[in-house]
């Protein structure tokens, strides 16, 4: 365990290194800098985030690491090893002509990196593989940046992306954090509710935001206790938080925000999908699609009232509707 805790510091070493000689590129890269100005981004906020940039060149990183040959740079993520057979072991930087977002965790150390490319090649974005000290599945692109903001504020807003965070910090929500380009998981949540009691999911207005949506409400339920709040927020299809609010401003996105839907609205509406109410199929249907999501709630009054909810749907009693999900056992004849 020492030997860990020994491990994760130079990782961590590696890594912050790496962070401030990224920064000092930006400096020097007209390029970068007048990048991150065309995307309406200020001086301020990009040192905020500790915006960076990774230069072009197959070894950029060595003028900060003399050793580059050291399996730590490896394992760190920021240098990739290519072992092809007979040949000799190549290495060379992870992250090229990118603009560099770090990742922090709690502590405000930083854990791993998403990289965009200037233009418009693929892929869009780079991440850091997982590490020993980084974990898409549980970190949040942000949360160290908006820890205070999240009590100021008494909420979280999750987004999809690292522009999305940057961008709305910068004009007036600060609370806001994102998953690293997977869904939203029960340890991403988890993670929010020791900052904040309410958290709303403010996801791209595309389909692909839809889907996210839908998989953060199934990370979301078995959380949603009755003294925290969870909504979602659907933004116009062709928007995301970072193209919205800088179209429309603050005030418009504030009005998405407090019109956002109740996870209960919500978990209906995504039972209710494709189903005609009209017709005792569809009613039926929609039962057996809510099953597997109220199940999901902890037991208490939301839980309660969402099965009289769906009953009422159903056109049955809540007690009708258990039936229906628990059968008792079939009574002898
Ligand atoms: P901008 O074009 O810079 O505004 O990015 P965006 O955040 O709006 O991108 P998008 O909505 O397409 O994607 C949301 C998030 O998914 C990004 O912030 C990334 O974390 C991740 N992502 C997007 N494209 C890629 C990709 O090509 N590869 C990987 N690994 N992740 C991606
Ligand atoms: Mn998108
Ligand atoms: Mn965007
Ligand atoms: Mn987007
Ligand atoms: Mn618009």
């Amino acid at each position: 365990a020492a030997e860990q805790r020994q491990k994760q510091h130079t990782l961590n070493d590696v890594l912050e290194k790496a962070c401030k000689a990224y920064q000092k590129h930006l400096k020097a890269s007209p390029r970068a800098i007048s990048y991150f100005k065309g995307r309406g981004l200020s001086g301020t906020v990009a040192k905020q985030f500790g915006l960076g940039y990774a230069p072009e060149g197959w070894r950029s990183l060595a003028s900060v690491f003399p050793n580059y040959d050291d399996p730590l740079l490896v394992e760190s993520g920021l240098v990739i090893l290519n072992e092809e057979d007979g040949g000799e072991a190549k290495r060379y930087d992870r992250f090229r002509d990118r603009v560099m977002f770090p990742i922090r965790n709690i502590k405000g150390e930083c854990i791993g990196f998403g990289g965009r490319v200037l233009g418009d090649d693929k892929p869009k974005y780079l991440n850091s593989p997982e590490t020993p000290v980084f974990s898409k599945g549980r970190e949040l692109y942000g949360l160290f940046e908006a820890r205070a903001a999240l009590r100021e504020h008494g909420y979280a807003l999750v987004t999809e992306g690292y522009m999305d965070v940057v961008a709305l910090a910068q004009l007036g929500f600060p609370n806001a954090v994102a998953t690293l380009g997977t869904a939203c998981t029960p340890e991403h949540v988890h993670k929010l509710f020791r900052f904040t009691e309410s958290v709303v999911f403010s996801f791209d207005g595309d389909s692909a935001g839809r889907r996210a949506a839908r998989k953060a409400l199934d990370a979301a339920l078995p959380l949603a206790t009755d003294v925290r709040s969870v909504k979602f927020l659907f933004l116009p299809p062709e928007h995301d938080p970072d193209s919205f609010i800088r179209a429309h401003g603050k005030e418009a996105f504030a009005r998405y925000v407090s019109e956002a839907v109740p996870l209960s609205r919500f978990l209906l509406d995504a039972a209710r999908d494709g189903c005609d109410l009209h017709t005792a199929e569809g009613r039926s249907h929609l039962s057996s699609n809510a099953k597997p999501l109220w199940e999901l709630l902890p037991a208490g009054a939301l839980k309660q009232q969402l099965l009289s909810e769906i009953a009422d749907l159903v056109q049955l009693s809540s007690r009708e509707l258990t039936e229906v999900w628990y059968p008792t056992q079939a009574k002898p004849k």
